[in-house]
Parts: C-alpha cells; structure tokens; sequence
C-alpha cells in the first residue's frame, strides 16, 4: 500500500520539537516550490557527476538557494517542503506533476531519511550544498546545514479527499515509472518485469474498485515529453474502469489491465525521432509505427513466456478495427477478442483527447461523440455504449460552466439524470479562483426546480488550466510544468483523420482508396 500522508510519519530526527503549524501556500509559491524541487532534483544528477568544488556544483547550489529567496519573498519565510508516499507537498498541498515526475528524487530523500524541508531565507549556498551531498548519500553533510531545517515541519493532513488522490497518484506515477524500466529493459535485450508489473495492475485495480470516479478523473493526466508512458498507464485504468462496467470477473480484469498497461510496448522498437517528428511522417515511418501491436506482443510473449497468454493478444489486436480492417490483418478475417476490443476504446478515447504534434486534443465530449460515431465499424458497438454510459454525458474530469456563470471540474456521474453530475467548483463567474466546493447537480429545491444546470463545457487547454495540478491540489494557480517539447506522434485511432503524411498500408496501392481508413 502507498504510505501515510504527509506529517504521519515526520519528525523522526526531533520529533515535535520546534514544529510549525502548517498554512496553505501562498499564490505563485506552489509553482515556485516546483521548481525549486526540480532544481533539487538536477542538481542531484550533477553531484553525482562531477567532484567537491566543481563550478557545476557551485552553479547549481546557487540556483537552488536563488529560489528559497524567492519562495520567502511572498510571506517573509519559505514554506516547508514535505515527501511523503514519494509524493511531494508543500504545506498541505499535493505537488501533482513533481510527484509523478521526480520519483528518484523522492527516493533519495526518503533514503536518506529526509521527510520534511525548511528553508530560511537567508540560506547559504553551503547549506544548499550539505542539502544535495545529503541526498546523494553523505548523511553527515546534515550536520553542516544551518539553515535548512530537515524533519522539524508537521504539516496539517490534506482533506480525505485528496488523500485518496494521493494515492492514485502514486500508484500513477509508480507505473510511469515501471514503464521507464520496462521500456529500459526491452532495449536491452531483457524480458519486462511480469510480476511488477501484476503486481501495479492488481493495486489500480483495487483503487478502481474503491473509487473509479477518482482514478477516472486521474486519466486526465497528460505530458508532452512522455506521452506514451502516461497513455499505457491511462489505458490501463480505462480499461480496467470499462471491465468493471462490463462485469467481468477479477481474473479477466487483471490480464486486461496487464494488456492495457503494455499495449503501445512495441513504441521501443520505433526510433525516437519517428514518434518524436512535429510534422508530416512519410510512408516507410508510418509502416515502421504501424508495426508496434507485432513487436508489442513478441516483447509481451518473451515477458510471459507464453506465447498464448491473453495480453499478449491485446497487445497484437488493439489496433485492429471491429469491421476487419485496421492492423495487423487477423488470420481468417477473426475478430478481435472482448479484450482487445475493450482496450481499443479506452486507447482511442485517451488518444485522442491527448496533444499530437500535429493537432490539439479533443474535449473529453467530443471525443465520446468520435467513438459514438465509429460504432459499429471501428469499436464494438456493445463496448462504446458501455464506455459513453461510464464517462456520462459529460466524461468525469471534464469542465463544464453552470447555469450560475461559475466554472466547474465534473468529479462523478449519476446512474441516471446524466446530464446532472456532481461537479467541483473551480472558477467563479468573474474568473477568479473559486472555492473547491461539491455541487450535486440532481439536487432540486423545495419547488422540485433543479438548482444548478450546465450550460456548456469547456476546454482546459483554451482557457489554460492544468487538470492534473487542479484535481491534486483543488487550486488553480498551478503552473503546469515546463513543456519540453511538441506532443509525441501517435498512430490515428480509428475513425480519426490522419495526418497529412499518413499512408493506410492496409490499402493495396493504386485501389484509388483515401489515404485513411474508412469511418
Ligand atoms: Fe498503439
Ligand atoms: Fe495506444
């Protein structure tokens, strides 16, 4: 299980002594916090390389006190810093992209024993120094530090509700992580972890089971310089989400999820600046991208040893199309499985309402009203229904504006009344931070008139919110990290017009066909 939340565990150096009551971060201070935490985190890569003294240790010390003075700016003093479950808090704040992202850098701080950080403003680039040695393995360079104060904050717990996040989210993030070494692993000739990896599908799993609206909402997550990692893992909890709805047994779930976590595996074998390209792909690139479902399961059939295991099937059918086209071919023009057909609609889904290089993401209802449209030709028709009835009429983490004028994440759908979820508050009609509250959009007044209604939704990549720092933290002024480069190039999901460039290779040559799949 994923460790207590922040505070349960601090204080083991001096327990109690000195602790400061924690407060809410500031406006501006979480983003800076991430920063601060990233900055921690190369400068630990750059102890490791170079010896005591280098000018790139002193450089990066100094960028690192530059930002506690920066932090203290707002209120006088820096906030404390708190890793916990390999998350990362500031004050009782869920830093999201940093936890997900900076997970070597949560180990070493929990190697070396580090729960909680304080900084004060006037720190020296010497007690930044002490600070990385200690977190490169020198757990004398504590006692160097004057003003950093290590394990002294105990911050407030975060509401039940963000907890539950918390530990979505590191379960999210173990399996970016666990895709990291997978895709490490294959490169290098050896089998992926099979019992890591059941192991991290049985746990979301089990967290979907708990609170599927929660981890639903989590598949909002997106990054643009690991795209392929955060779609397996959000394959993977759609998938797991839609076997759930379908009722199917915990086994047949479990090697669903296994499929689902893995179905894009043969992306290792695609050179980098292939899937990387912001621009037109040629016909050998694309037969190159086009070969990964086959890849994909050879690697699965290696990991598994066994040839005929299940996710190996889900791996070579979730791009084959439920009227016999899409690709591989199948022998004999057979159908998919139920697996493989589940799977392709929770890729499609998370395909398209992710950044391409070469087109913004659809919104979460559009992209529902996309596979809607496919049924029947490209998905089957029984899983789509099933997938539109699960996601609602508007899909769980999508943002909607109230017939109030207030801006609005929807947070849960009903069994019935779908156009009526329960909604979090985020903006209010003036476009000011709104206060997270709940808003049951079924609940009536005395007169039987429903209080609250949508009016229409909204795309967070217009209006410039970051879904994933907002579901974590319920506040809005989160920057979203630095982008590191243009969306990773995805193959078209079915029912969706290719990019320019894109050569069906499941059309003979000369038949006159579109250069698309047809629906
Ligand atoms: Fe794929
Ligand atoms: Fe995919």
């Amino acid at each position: 299980m994923v460790g207590p939340a922040p505070g349960a565990q601090a204080g083991t150096r001096s327990p109690g002594v000195g602790a400061v009551s924690e407060r809410q971060p500031a406006s501006g201070e979480i983003g800076t916090a991430g920063e601060l935490l990233r900055s921690l985190s190369s400068a630990r890569q750059v102890y490791a390389l170079y010896p005591t003294q280098h000018p790139k240790r002193t450089e990066a010390a100094r960028d690192i006190a530059e930002l506690v003075r920066k932090l203290g700016e707002v209120r006088g003093r820096a906030p404390a810093l708190f890793v916990s479950g390999g998350n990362f808090y500031v004050g009782p704040t869920l830093l999201a992209w940093e936890s997900l992202t900076l997970n070597r850098l949560a180990r070493s701080l929990a190697d070396a024993g580090v729960q909680s950080l304080e900084f004060e403003v006037h720190v020296s680039e010497l007690d930044i120094d002490a600070l990385v040695r200690l977190v490169v393995g020198e757990p004398a360079a504590l006692d160097e530090m004057t003003a950093v104060k290590v394990n002294r904050a105990t911050p407030i717990l975060p509401t039940a509700d963000l907890t539950g996040m918390a530990e979505l989210l590191q379960s999210y993030a173990a399996g970016l992580e666990l895709l990291r070494q997978t895709a490490a692993r294959l490169l290098a000739g050896r089998p992926a972890d099979l019992h890591a990896t059941v192991r991290l599908t049985e746990h979301l799993a089990d967290l979907i089971s708990t609170d599927p609206a929660q981890a639903l909402l989590l598949t909002t997550v997106k990054s643009y310089d690991e795209y392929t990692y955060h779609h397996m893992v959000n394959v993977c909890i759609l998938s797991l989400a839609l076997a759930r709805a379908i009722g199917l047994s915990r086994e047949q779930s479990l090697v669903l999820g296994i499929g689902g976590l893995l179905h894009d595996v043969g992306k290792v074998k695609v050179p980098q600046e292939i899937l990387r390209k912001d621009g037109a792909l040629d016909a050998e690139q694309w037969r190159l991208i086009q070969r990964h479902p086959v890849d994909g399961a050879g690697l699965v059939a290696v990991t598994t040893r066994d040839p005929l295991h299940p996710a190996v099937g889900i791996v070579l059918e979730h791009h084959a199309a439920y009227d016999g086209s899409g690709y591989p071919s199948l022998t004999g023009g057979r159908p998919a499985s139920l697996a493989a057909r589940i799977v392709a609609v929770a890729d499609s889904f998370d395909a398209m309402t992710s950044k391409r290089s070469y087109r913004k993401p659809e919104e979460r209802r559009q992209a529902l009203a996309i596979l809607q449209a496919g049924a029947g030709r490209s998905h089957d028709p029984r899983v789509v229904r099933t997938f539109v009835r699960l996601m609602g009429l508007f899909p769980v983490g999508s943002l909607v504006q109230l017939s109030t004028g207030d801006v609005a994440v929807v947070v849960r759908n009903h069994e019935h009344l779908l156009a009526r979820p329960v909604v979090r508050l985020v903006l209010d009609p003036r476009g000011g931070a709104a206060e997270p509250v709940e808003m049951d959009l079924a609940e009536a007044n005395r007169g039987g008139e429903y209080r609250w209604s949508v009016v229409r939704t909204i795309d967070p990549v217009e209006v410039g919110i970051d879904m994933l720092s907002l579901l974590a933290s319920g506040r809005l002024d989160v920057p979203p990290p630095p982008e590191v480069g243009p969306g990773l190039v995805h193959e078209p999901a079915p029912g969706e017009t290719p990019p320019p460039g894109y050569v069906d290779t499941h059309v003979a040559p000369g038949d006159g066909a579109p250069a698309h799949r047809p629906g």
